[in-house]
């Protein structure tokens, strides 16, 4: 029997690959950097699947040349903004991502980032290696309190839910502000209060950013929302770059709009190093790594060959994002 046809457009960690390649006619993409755009158009064509990372762009240009046999595309990723949904959906081919399995590992880096934006630890280690630490300093390197502070939690999906869980550890006071109001039940259990857009911004000491990246949330965070923050405040961002007006951004922590950002996430990513978001010590940033540990890329791994092999077999997938295509 002949093996279904793949292309797995980087190496993922073994417990995905190894599945795969056993499964599979498989062509693994062996660069650090992503295919070109026109080395991966040519990979996919006759492909039964797909298995794709949220830097390969997923549009009708590539569906068509893909080909008519195309059964799945599995993003190895909870977001899947670098596909066109509906473009799959129309020729009834099942999107498959990975939820659930990074929330934790997520919050937990959206969690770093905002006590080390708050407490300054990379212009302290800076400091330290820069041979500048001669005395124990009266006013060295001060930052905020985190415990007992306000923290806005924008986008209240289970990321965000996981990192109210983690301020309430520290005495937080939560707000959260999403399209969808959550129950009572879930805000009691958060001990969260909900805010319009307008209201959780002036009111937070930190703003967490945990949205889709959609029409909407695209340039949510904008010079005007900005100047609704407090001086003070501090903006982490471990969802995707453009829900942030990056220039702004830059504008507004030069000018002391707001006091620091801490950013897994970036727009555009990769940063170039002359940015000048690069160049701010009052921003933090760091190379989108909010699901990277051992354990959780491994189960993303899992997940994402799970959903290609259910695809290519003709089976429903585990999680699909867009179940409409089984009627
Ligand atoms: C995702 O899964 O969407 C993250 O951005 C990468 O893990």
């Amino acid at each position: 029997m002949t093996k279904p046809r793949v292309f797995v457009s980087r190496i993922i960690p073994d417990e995905g690959l190894r599945p795969v390649t056993e499964a599979c006619e498989a062509e693994v993409w062996q660069d650090e950097l992503p295919p070109p755009r026109d080395v991966l158009l040519g990979s996919v064509e006759g492909c039964d699947g797909v298995l794709t990372l949220l830097t390969d762009r997923v549009d009708d240009a590539f569906l068509d040349r893909a080909g008519p046999q195309l059964k799945v595309v599995s993003n190895f990723a909870v977001g899947f903004d670098n596909i066109d949904v509906a473009a799959c959906t129309k020729r009834g081919i099942p999107v498959g991502n990975t939820p659930g399995v990074l929330t934790e590992t997520t919050a937990d880096l959206a969690w770093a980032l905002l006590m080390a934006a708050a407490r300054r630890l990379p212009e302290a280690d800076h400091y330290v290696r820069a041979g500048k630490w001669r005395t124990w300093g009266p006013m060295l390197l001060m930052g905020p309190d985190v415990h007992g502070a306000t923290l806005g939690i924008i986008g209240f999906g289970r990321i965000g839910q996981a990192v109210a869980r983690r301020a309430r550890g520290f005495g937080m006071r939560v707000l959260y502000h999403d399209p969808h109001r959550v129950s009572p039940a879930v805000e009691a259990e958060y001990r969260a209060e909900y805010r319009t857009l307008e209201g959780i911004l002036p009111e937070s000491d930190f703003v967490s950013l945990h949205v889709n990246l959609s029409p909407q949330t695209k340039g949510l965070i904008n010079a005007e929302r900005l100047g609704w923050m407090k001086r003070t405040a501090i903006l982490v961002n471990t969802s995707r770059g453009p829900v942030v007006d990056s220039m702004a951004l830059v504008d507004a922590l030069r000018d002391g709009v707001i006091a620091g950002a801490g950013l897994d996430v970036t727009d555009p990513e990769p940063l170039p190093v002359d940015h000048p978001l690069v160049g701010l010590d009052n921003c933090l940033v760091v190379p989108h790594i909010a699901s990277a540990s051992r354990a959780t890329r491994s189960k993303m791994a899992e997940m994402a060959a799970a959903n290609l092999l259910a695809g290519v077999r003709g089976q429903r997938l585990p999680t699909p994002v867009n179940p409409e295509v089984y009627g």
